[in-house]
């Protein structure tokens, strides 16, 4: 059971290889497999009960779901408290007018919060509202977790607000295509913050509407000093998990002289960057 004094905590990626607009096999499937791995906090990808490629917006609209109240989430609430432990999973939100490229927090049977995906991807911007209320971090007990979608990787901004926030772990579901640039890039948003990474990524190729896009796979989890503690291949549908040591993301010293948050210069940054 998790509690407040612990320092060591689970976590854990779900790579999957979802069939577009297979929502209810797409969810007992990822349950099914998620229980491969025992974890306190699993990362399911970005839009991971519908697939990505979407033809319009209707058919987004058509696969959309309200949070709470729609049935993936309702599923996620209660595996996670049947099992006492955390999902983050990614889903098409849809809010009065709006739809979300949005993604759960279910701990234990309670909802803890939704992320709206803030950085859309290419035609995710035709597709999608982008999400207006920012960076999140959630206290779950025996650590602080931040959410980012897939693309937030190339803002540097999203996890450095949600580190400064107290973010310990940074939950990365993701549908990544631009060939190997991301888990590359995360290896960064961990060393710079001195925090966990965990990016779950897709595989397979969805071809639709005359676009093809092939899904990266090598969902990873990276220490704060840019170890990759455990990571899948670009083609498996695999759960892996790790026992990480909470203490590494809480002591912001790189050298016994430098505190990474405290020896940040702000006044000489210029711009937007000089609040951050
Ligand atoms: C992406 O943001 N899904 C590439």
């Amino acid at each position: 059971m998790l509690d407040s004094t612990l320092d060591f905590i689970k976590v854990g990626f779900l790579q999957t290889h979802p069939s577009f607009g297979k929502k209810t096999a797409n969810v007992e499937e990822a349950i099914r497999l998620s229980r491969q791995v025992e974890t306190d906090l699993l990362i399911l990808p970005e839009l991971f009960n519908t697939g990505y490629n979407f033809l319009d917006r209707k058919e987004v609209s058509m696969l959309s779901e309200e949070i709470p109240g729609g049935p993936t989430t309702t599923r996620l609430l209660d595996e996670s408290k049947r099992r006492r432990m955390t999902f983050v999973a990614g889903l098409v939100e849809r809010s009065e007018d709006c739809l979300y490229n949005s993604a759960v927090v279910a701990s234990r049977g309670e909802l803890m919060g939704v992320y709206r995906k803030v950085h859309l991807f290419s035609r995710e911007k035709i597709l999608f509202n982008p999400g207006r209320d920012g960076f999140k971090v959630y206290d779950l007990n025996s650590f602080k977790l931040g959410v980012i979608i897939c693309f937030d990787w190339i803002f540097p901004e999203a996890a450095r607000v949600l580190a400064l926030n107290g973010a310990e772990v940074i939950a990365h579901p993701s549908n990544l295509v631009l060939q190997g640039f991301a888990q590359k890039a995360m290896l960064a948003r961990a060393v710079e913050n001195r925090v966990y990474t965990v990016t779950a990524n897709r595989v397979g190729v969805e071809k639709r509407g005359g676009r093809r896009l092939r899904y990266t796979g090598k969902s990873q989890i990276v220490s704060p000093e840019m170890k990759i503690l455990a990571s899948a291949t670009a083609r498996e549908v695999v759960a892996k998990s790790y026992n990480i040591d909470l203490r590494m993301a809480r002591d912001k010293y790189i050298t016994p002289h430098n505190d990474l948050f405290q020896d940040r210069r702000t006044k000489l940054y210029s711009g937007i960057l000089s609040q951050l």
